[in-house]
């Protein structure tokens, strides 16, 4: 998928501040499957958006990377200013995230899912 969307929000000063959800080049393949080919978006707190697409075309697969439900390829995800894919080592430098720096930062972020009536009698 190559899901490159303009970002509605005009540059007003609320808009400068730090998005709450930042993809950057973020890539996730399954095999052959380029599924997120360098995506970047932007969220900004309190924006709404709509994610729109043929079947298959990974809108499940960006939510379920935004919940670190499925590792990606290359890229960083980027959660209220912190990175949820990385995390910085003793000497700064960004590394792959542990699975505790990953719950940490997951704990910012709630997902329904598509067949989200896991419980019957809810
Ligand atoms: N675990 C997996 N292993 C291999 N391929 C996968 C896996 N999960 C998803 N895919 C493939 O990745 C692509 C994107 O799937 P995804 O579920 O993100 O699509 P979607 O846009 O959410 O589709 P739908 O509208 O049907 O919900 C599809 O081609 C799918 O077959
Ligand atoms: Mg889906």
């Amino acid at each position: 998928m190559n899901l490159s969307m303009p970002n509605p929000v005009q540059p007003t000063e609320a808009s400068v501040e730090e998005p709450m959800v930042r993809f950057r080049g973020v890539t996730k393949r399954y095999g052959d499957l380029t599924v997120l080919d360098h995506l970047d978006l932007d969220v900004q707190a309190g924006e709404k958006v709509a994610i729109i697409g043929p079947s298959g075309s990974g809108k499940s697969t960006l939510l379920r990377a935004l919940m670190t439900l499925e590792n990606i390829d290359e890229g960083v995800i980027m959660v209220d200013g912190e990175p949820l894919t990385h995390m910085p080592d003793a000497g700064g430098q960004l590394v792959p995230a542990s699975a505790r720096h990953q719950r940490s930062v997951r704990g910012k972020v709630g997902m329904v899912f598509q067949s989200f009536n896991l419980f019957p009698h809810m």
